[in-house]
């Protein structure tokens, strides 16, 4: 008798593959402590996921291949320093197993801009190769691998509300009461973490910064999901050296205000700006005004809390 194999065709690669659906972050608190000697910085992080999402698809595959899809796909890396490969990579190494997977991004999140999105294609790859390989691995299991990956990347596996101490990385979920409406004004071009962090350290050279403590009066209004109280308690430590790195962000914080935003205050390590608002009319009034108002490049409506990665059937 003759075996005659037939290589898998594209639909049947297609029919296997595996997509994960991962949601963008913003800080409501970001309190940063003094430099550690490793380099990093004690957080007081308190994490919510915002309805705006990539999803990152695995395919079977000879070899690890990346490609990315998307109005911004031009500005995302496509090596090995893309946390999705990585993932992927990790993933197999502790499995004794080689990284054979085609990963495609659809990405919606804005990049570079202090929204985890590196981070939640990290996670999503990370969730989509565990079940293509069919390693069953265990949430700890997965979350020590996102802690290696980068500091946002368990959060994004999470999502919800959590507050993450240490680098960020270790997380305890919170609960949160109700709806909370944003908007994100998306900056031209983007900031990098480690020079944000860095300028922190240069504005706090010979300060005593104090250890980094959750707001109480946060952590109550995102239990009680009180637009207006969590607006008097969002703070974000990093903001003032975001706004020293690129000056023109006070301008687009002010354009949002005017427009009638409850809060506004710059997300994450930046330079995309967020802007709370009290529900999903005044999110299209405020994204309207700050389209108009010439000082970003576009404007986003989402909401919060959104779910952690998903696999998508
Ligand atoms: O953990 P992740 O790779 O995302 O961090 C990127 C950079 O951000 C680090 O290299 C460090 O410069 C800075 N960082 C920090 N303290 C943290 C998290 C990040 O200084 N808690």
């Amino acid at each position: 008798a003759v075996t005659v194999s037939v290589p898998a065709g594209d639909a049947d690669r297609a029919a296997r593959s595996v997509t994960v659906r991962v949601p963008a972050k913003v800080n409501a608190q970001l309190a940063v402590g003094g430099a550690r000697a490793d380099g990093f910085h004690d957080l007081a992080n308190v994490f919510l996921a915002v309805s705006l999402y990539d999803e990152v698809t695995a395919a079977p595959a000879e070899g690890l291949r990346i490609t990315c899809e998307g109005p911004d796909a031009g500005k995302v890396p496509l090596d090995r320093t893309n946390l999705a490969a990585r993932a992927a990579e990790l993933l197999a190494a502790r499995h004794g197993i080689s990284p054979d997977v085609h990963l495609h991004i659809r990405k919606d999140i804005p990049v570079a801009g202090g929204m985890a999105g590196g981070s939640a294609d990290g996670a999503g790859a990370l969730l989509a190769c565990d079940a293509l390989w069919g390693l069953n691995s265990s949430r700890a299991e997965l979350l020590d691998i996102c802690a290696t990956l980068g500091s946002d990347v368990p959060f994004s596996l999470v999502g919800g509300a959590a507050l993450g101490v240490g680098r960020g990385e270790r997380l305890t979920e919170l609960p949160v009461g109700g709806a909370f409406h944003w908007v994100f004004a998306v900056a031209d071009g983007g900031l990098s973490t480690p020079a944000v962090y860095g300028e922190f350290d240069r504005l706090h050279e010979g300060v005593d910064v104090p250890e980094p403590v959750a707001s109480p009066a946060l952590l109550d209004a995102l239990r009680t999901g009180d637009a207006t109280a969590l607006a008097g308690a969002l703070v974000n430590d990093l903001q003032p050296a975001a706004v020293s790195l690129r000056p023109s962000l006070a301008a687009t914080l002010e354009a949002g205000t005017a427009a009638g935003a409850l809060a506004a205050l710059v997300s994450g390590s930046g330079p995309t700006t967020a802007f709370l608002v009290k529900d999903a009319e005044s999110a299209e009034t405020v994204a309207a005004a700050l389209t108009a108002s010439g000082t970003c490049r576009t404007a986003r409506v989402a909401a919060s809390p959104a779910p952690g990665a998903t696999v998508l059937d």
